[in-house]
């Protein structure tokens, strides 16, 4: 039982802690929900890791009119969106998850990490209406799922392109 127990632990900390006191949600120029959207598509249909697969990304506009050239097009915030499209405009995301660019990280690495899914490191996305930070992403905690999963925790492999 005792052994049973600490296995799960071990197995339950390979993913980034859940901060105490989350960040509070920035405010974002749509009031786009993962709730919704993560239940129509998966992540990687908006977030398409392009190589070398670094960052996650973020969806252009293109990839919302696929679906709202003809969903809600009356609501004004997907007036808004039409907008920005057909001017060529980005929208503004604010970001939620940053570390500095200092930081080596790589998305697609350490997804391909076997028990690693986008939600050790950023909680119940799909669950969510609006998204903030809910997860520790310092270098102690970075550091911590390294020693459970026994990847280095040489400081140039985080440290190695200043
Ligand atoms: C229909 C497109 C779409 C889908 C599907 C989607 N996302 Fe997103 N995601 C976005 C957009 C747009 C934003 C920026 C707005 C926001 O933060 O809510 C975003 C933001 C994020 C962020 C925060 C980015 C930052 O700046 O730190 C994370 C983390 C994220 N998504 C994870 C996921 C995960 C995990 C899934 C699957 C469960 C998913 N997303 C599915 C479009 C999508
Ligand atoms: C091992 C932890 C980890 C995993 C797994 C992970 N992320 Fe992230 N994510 C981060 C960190 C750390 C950042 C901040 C990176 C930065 O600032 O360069 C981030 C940033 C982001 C961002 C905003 C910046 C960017 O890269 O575009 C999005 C969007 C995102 N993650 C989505 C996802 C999705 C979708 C998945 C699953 C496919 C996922 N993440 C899996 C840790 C993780
Ligand atoms: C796969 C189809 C699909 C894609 C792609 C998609 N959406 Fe949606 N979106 C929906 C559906 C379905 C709803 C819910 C409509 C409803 O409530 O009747 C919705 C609702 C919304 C709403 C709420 C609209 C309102 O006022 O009620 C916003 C804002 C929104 N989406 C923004 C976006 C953005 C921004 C993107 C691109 C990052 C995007 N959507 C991509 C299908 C999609
Ligand atoms: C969920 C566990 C987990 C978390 C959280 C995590 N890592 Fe990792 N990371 C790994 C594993 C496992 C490897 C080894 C992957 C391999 O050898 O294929 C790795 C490898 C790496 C690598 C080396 C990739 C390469 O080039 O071989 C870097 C750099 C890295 N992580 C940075 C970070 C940073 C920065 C953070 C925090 C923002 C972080 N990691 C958080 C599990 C994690
Ligand atoms: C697994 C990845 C990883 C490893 C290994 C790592 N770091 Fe870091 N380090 C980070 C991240 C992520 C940050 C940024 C944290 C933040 O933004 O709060 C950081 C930040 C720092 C900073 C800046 C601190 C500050 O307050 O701004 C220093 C200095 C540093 N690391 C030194 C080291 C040294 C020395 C080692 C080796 C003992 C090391 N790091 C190993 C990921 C790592």
């Amino acid at each position: 039982m005792v052994h049973t127990v600490s296995v799960l632990a071990l197995m339950a900390a390979a993913q980034l802690p859940e901060l105490k006191t989350p960040r509070p949600a920035p405010e974002q120029p749509l009031p786009f929900s993962h709730k919704i959207h993560a239940a129509l598509l998966k992540c990687n249909g908006c977030h398409t890791m392009a190589d070398p697969g670094d960052f996650a990304g973020l969806p252009a506009t293109a990839k919302c009119m696929e679906c709202h050239s003809a969903i809600r097009k009356e609501s004004p915030h997907i007036q808004k969106l039409a907008q920005a499209h057909g001017a060529g405009e980005k929208l503004k995301w604010a970001p939620v998850y940053r570390i500095p660019e200092w930081v080596s990280f790589n998305h697609r690495q350490h997804v391909a990490v076997e028990g690693v899914t986008c939600e050790s490191c950023h909680g119940a996305v799909a669950q969510r209406e609006v998204l903030r930070r809910e997860r520790d992403i310092s270098m102690q905690a970075c550091m911590e799922c390294h020693r459970q999963k026994k990847a280095s925790n040489d400081c140039l492999l985080c440290h190695d392109r200043r």
